[in-house]
């Protein structure tokens, strides 16, 4: 079986060309672009790893308010800095993001890394991670390989094999060889950006703009016509259903509520109790319906029942919280019950008229 290419098939200038000047004319304005300081870069590509930029913007902005270095973020509690990453997901990034502002303060003297062996020491810094930002913030040759970068690179190669961890490692081979061409110089983050903007906007998985893609001419996959049907996927992770039954417990504005334990709920962030919960003496009231919500690969079906509680006093770890003004990170799945049932109040609300 033939492998993965270990070269273009033009010159490394005829593709990284056309790409540069592309990328230089059509990129999306995004806040850490403009100033790519190693802070701004690392905090964003933690914040982009599976989620998207759109969804990005306004968590970077108000993360970058209110810790606008290191030594600011190393000094702050978890709890506040997971109740900025509230609603983001995948919550062991916000967690690995402060133990690495930690490090850097006192390991690294305030500053980045700019070596990949250090750099993949810290928590949650991967190959992709430290390419990105060694590139994009230090100009050095490190290649970054994710979902965008690999569906072009599938596509102009025509690569037909399913796309696995094989193929990925000979793209990483292959990308590593063309930033260190004399064709980049020092410019593998703009390089590299380009790659990913272009599968994110042009290149992308249902509806490929073959007409504004900067690389079409040489397209193996735009030849055959393929595009559609590239890159060949892998199998799915099955979808694991959950079911959990959770009680909306009022005192005035204030609900109860305690710091998650299981997965596959994030651990740290504040959510609605168990109706089962054995510390707790509730009396169950009526239905409130039914939330569902999806974390990484479960699909949880939450059932929400009115409570009272039995008696005045709440077992440790318990909390009145002001939904208005939390104080705390709130699961998703949490704000949710809460946005249905505003949503509920302000239709009957408008009934009642
Ligand atoms: N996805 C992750 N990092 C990115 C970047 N720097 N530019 C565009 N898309 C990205």
């Amino acid at each position: 079986m033939p492998g993965f290419p270990s070269q273009l098939p033009v010159p490394a200038a005829d593709f990284v060309l056309p790409l540069l000047d592309w990328y230089h004319a059509n990129r999306r304005k995004l806040p850490w672009r403009d100033n790519p300081h190693w802070y701004r870069v690392w905090v964003s590509e933690i914040m982009l790893q599976q989620t998207t930029v759109k969804a990005v913007v306004p968590y970077f902005d108000a993360f970058l308010d209110r810790f606008p270095d290191v030594r600011t973020l190393a000094a702050a509690e978890e709890a506040e800095v997971l109740a900025l990453w509230a609603g983001l997901g995948y919550y062991s990034r916000a967690r690995q993001l402060l133990e690495t502002a930690r490090i850097i303060c006192s390991a690294h003297d305030g500053s980045f890394p700019a070596d990949y062996r250090a750099a993949l020491a810290l928590p949650g810094i991967g190959r992709y991670t430290a390419g990105a930002i060694l590139s994009i913030a230090f100009g050095l040759p490190y290649p970054v390989v994710e979902g965008n970068v690999s569906r072009v690179f599938a596509r102009y190669l025509a690569y037909a094999d399913k796309w696995d961890g094989r193929a990925a490692r000979g793209l990483w081979n292959l990308l590593s060889t063309i930033v260190s061409s004399s064709a980049i110089a020092d410019r593998a983050g703009d390089f590299n950006q380009a790659l990913m903007e272009l599968g994110a906007t042009v290149c992308t998985p249902r509806h490929p703009d073959c007409r504004n893609c900067p690389l079409t001419l040489a397209c193996a996959a735009r030849r055959r016509s393929m595009q559609h049907s590239l890159p060949v996927k892998r199998q799915a992770r099955s979808v694991i259903v959950l079911d959990c039954t959770v009680a909306l417990v009022r005192q005035g504005q204030k609900i109860l509520m305690r710091p998650n334990q299981e997965a596959p709920f994030p651990k740290g962030l504040w959510e609605l109790p168990r109706s089962n919960d054995e510390s707790l003496a509730l009396e169950i009231g009526n239905s409130l319906g039914t939330v569902t919500h999806g974390i990484t690969h479960h699909l949880i079906r939450i059932q929400v029942v009115g409570a009272s509680l039995v008696g005045a006093s709440i077992p440790n770890g318990y909390r009145w919280i002001d939904p208005q003004n939390p104080g705390v990170g709130l699961s998703g799945y949490v704000r949710k019950v809460l946005g249905r049932l505003q949503g509920q109040q302000g239709q009957q609300g408008q009934k009642g008229r």
